[in-house]
């Protein structure tokens, strides 16, 4: 099974990912997470990417590509992925088929989650991460068991650097510009799964569930 995630920033795709993760067994592959490595390792990728990520812009389509390439033939995706974040622009669109087309693989799903501007800029304000196991949480939709620490691994929460007010706004905007026009590409080829992103955490996880069958994580 091959899904995108595709939405606005803090549609919940991440959030979705981790519950897929958990169900079905296929791993989740975001650029955003593996950009985000590769700043915190310093790596040259990594020192270029990070002040077009703090600004909310998005990084070249090249270099993406290339994370993304190397990622789709590994052993571990041979049963499906999910892929979180990408593609964002038509033309990583149009190479991420001509991959796929080369592993004889195609896209089963894109599952869209739609939700206003409103919501996603409160839900990036109070959303915190941790940066030792990359389980998210928010203050207020979906806090941790003990304020400030991961619920999973007991890593301190942190805020994500693009998660400022200015930035989002930003990261909004490149969003409308440069990524909405793929959903008629997806409409096009017939892949394209409406879920009113705005519904609580679990509604969503249940029409995930309804789209996509019983899952390997629902045996006892
Ligand atoms: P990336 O990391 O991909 O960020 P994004 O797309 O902006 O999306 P987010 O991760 O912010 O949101 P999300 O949809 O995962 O929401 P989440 O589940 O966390 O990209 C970051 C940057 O990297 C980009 O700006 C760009 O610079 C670069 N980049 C990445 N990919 C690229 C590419 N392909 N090409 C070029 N550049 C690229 O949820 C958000 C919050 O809401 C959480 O706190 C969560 O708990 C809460 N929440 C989730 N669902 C619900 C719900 N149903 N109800 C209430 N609260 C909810
Ligand atoms: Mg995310």
């Amino acid at each position: 099974m091959n899904l995108i995630l595709f939405g606005p920033p803090g549609a919940g795709k991440g959030t979705q990912a981790q519950f897929i993760v958990d169900q079905y067994r296929i791993p989740q592959i975001s650029t955003g997470d593996m950009l985000r490595s590769a700043v915190k390792a310093q790596t040259p990728l990594g020192v270029r990417a990070k002040a077009v990520m703090d600004a909310g812009e998005l990084v070249s389509d090249d270099i993406v590509l290339g994370l993304v390439g190397e990622r789709l033939s590994s052993p571990d995706c041979e049963n499906g992925f999910i892929l979180d974040g990408f593609p964002r622009t038509i033309p990583q669109a149009k190479s991420l088929m001509v991959i796929l087309e080369g592993l004889g693989r195609t896209i089963n799903h894109v599952i869209s989650l739609d939700v206003a501007n409103e919501v996603l800029v409160q839900r990036l304000s109070g959303r915190r991460t941790c940066p030792e196991c990359g389980k998210g949480f928010h203050v207020v939709f979906a806090p941790p068991k003990l304020e400030g620490l991961c619920d999973a691994c007991g890593g301190k929460l942190l805020q994500r650097d693009d998660d400022l007010r200015e930035t989002v706004l930003n990261r909004l905007s490149v969003y409308d510009q440069q990524t909405l026009p793929l959903k008629n590409y997806f409409i096009e080829r017939g892949v394209l799964r409406h879920i009113d992103g705005t519904l609580p955490i679990s509604d969503i996880q249940q029409q995930i569930r309804a789209l996509l069958g019983v899952g390997s994580g629902d045996c006892p």
